[in-house]
């Protein structure tokens, strides 16, 4: 017998009971019903010998399928090498980012070499829509099957009789199961379409790409309710005023969730970033203070990138400290370090920072290059001309050296990237012009 749930719509909280208001969050309304199978008396375990049996760990069979590669190296590096069988992904962003043209894209090179299908199912846009799309972005997309529908009740049996090799949902928000009351984007169903889909991705040994709108008070219906249930959550970010697109993942449990893809938006669709590196840093023919270039790591490979900060007498009150594309606390971390331990003032001040190309940092490695854009915008100072800074700062200002540290300077050296500046080590050796620091005040004197 199926049980019955419910759910509120506004804060996720699920009750056996209904409500008029919410209990957790008090919004009115908010209850939408949910049907759970009876674990109980549909689980294997329960029907008897023979429907399940534990196997010996040495007998698990270890071969997996191989892995669906698309053939758009930076969808397949983020995904760690490709779809796997079996597996839910994923694609979470802004309206307007670029989702549909990456699933669509990625739909057209899963089929052109292999001449398998894919099931591409719209709940969003008519198919008339998604043709047009194609025919932008110069796809014929002969074996792409499009499936124009919200009640995706069915979707198992149109899936057993067209056999696709991968199926794509756009988006979980607009499609709904006819059994679960509420309407598409509710919490109750999207919780129950992912549930359903990811079914049957597993049951039908398929992988499954799934679109998911970010909402702006990153509401529980949204892909944050989602990301425990899929295999592979990847965020596709980027302002729609630029071209660049960042994608980047967020869980994978086939792979590392260091690795991103780099993007560009064009009228021909989404091109791959060969030289991230060129598209990140921008024109540097003019020294400016406040910039400092950082090499990064992302994955395995490291990329720079250029960090930007602003320190302007405080309009009123207390200095604001805003970051964009910088965790907050390494941020107030390394402000507090240049303040107490390099004898950079910055008082009342307000200061920004932010990253080019609106690329997100999540390693500490650019630290110290923060720290000198910081340090150079107080002091109205552009730094040395092509040089790169690489290094973690510690609470007493030492700078440490940090994971990749050849690659790193390698990579900056390549660039033409004359000076690196850092807790260098035998990297040392690798630039044309090695400034050995491991304190913030001896990388301000190299630097500045
Ligand atoms: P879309 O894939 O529809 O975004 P999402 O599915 O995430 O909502 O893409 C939306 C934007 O991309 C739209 O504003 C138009 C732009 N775009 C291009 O610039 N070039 C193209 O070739 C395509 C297909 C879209
Ligand atoms: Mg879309």
């Amino acid at each position: 017998m199926a049980k019955t749930r419910y759910v509120c719509d506004a804060c996720g909280h699920d009750t056996a009971k209904w409500f008029g208001q919410c209990p957790a969050c008090g919004e009115w309304n908010s209850m939408g019903q949910i049907a759970i199978g009876d674990e109980r008396s549909s689980s294997p375990l329960r029907r008897g010998a023979g429907a399940a049996r534990p196997t010996p760990l040495a007998e698990v069979d270890r071969h997996e399928k191989p892995r669906l590669v698309s053939g758009i190296g930076e969808f397949d590096r983020v995904l760690g090498g490709g779809l796997v069988a079996g597996s839910a992904v994923l694609i979470a962003g802004d309206p307007g980012v670029g989702k549909s043209t990456l699933m669509l894209q990625a739909a057209h090179e899963l089929t052109a070499p292999s001449g398998g299908r894919v099931l591409y199912v719209t709940g969003e846009e008519s198919a008339r829509q998604i043709r047009l799309r194609a025919d932008r972005l110069g796809l014929a997309g002969d074996a792409i099957l499009v499936l124009a529908e919200t009640v995706i009740d069915g979707l198992d049996q149109i899936i057993a009789q067209h056999s696709p090799q991968c199926v794509m949902v756009d988006s979980v928000q607009a499609v709904r199961l006819s059994s679960v009351e509420g309407t598409p984007g509710s919490i109750a169903q999207v919780r129950a379409v992912s549930d359903f889909l990811i079914g049957l991705a597993k049951t039908m040994d398929l992988p499954f790409i799934v679109a998911g709108h970010v909402t702006k008070e990153g509401a529980a219906a949204g892909p944050r309710a989602l990301e425990h249930l899929v295999d592979v959550v990847l965020y596709f970010e980027g302002e729609r005023a630029q071209a660049l697109r960042v994608l980047r993942a967020q869980k994978n449990r086939f792979g590392s969730v260091d690795e991103i893809g780099l993007f560009e938006m064009g009228d021909g669709g989404l091109r791959e970033v060969a030289d991230p590196t060129g598209a990140l840093l921008g024109d540097r023919s003019r020294p400016q203070s406040g910039c400092a270039v950082a090499a990064a790591l992302s994955g395995t490979r490291p990329l720079l990138v250029q960090i930007e900060a602003l320190v302007a007498p405080a309009s009123y009150g207390t200095g604001r400290r805003v970051s964009v594309g910088i965790d907050n606390a390494r941020v107030a971390l390394v402000l507090a370090v240049l303040e107490r331990r390099a004898g950079v003032t910055l008082g009342n001040a307000d200061v920004f920072v932010g990253v080019s190309g609106g690329l997100k940092l999540t390693e500490p490695g650019s630290d110290l290059a923060l720290a000198l854009a910081v340090a150079s915008s107080t002091n109205d100072q552009p730094l040395m001309q092509d040089a790169v800074a690489i290094g973690e700062i510690g609470l007493s200002g030492e700078v440490r050296a940090v994971s990749g540290m050849r690659r790193r300077v390698q990579e900056a050296v390549r660039l033409g990237f004359e000076t690196v500046i850092g807790p260098l080590g035998e990297a040392a050796g690798l630039a044309p012009r090695a400034r050995e620091a491991y304190t913030l005040e001896e990388a301000m004197d190299a630097a500045l």
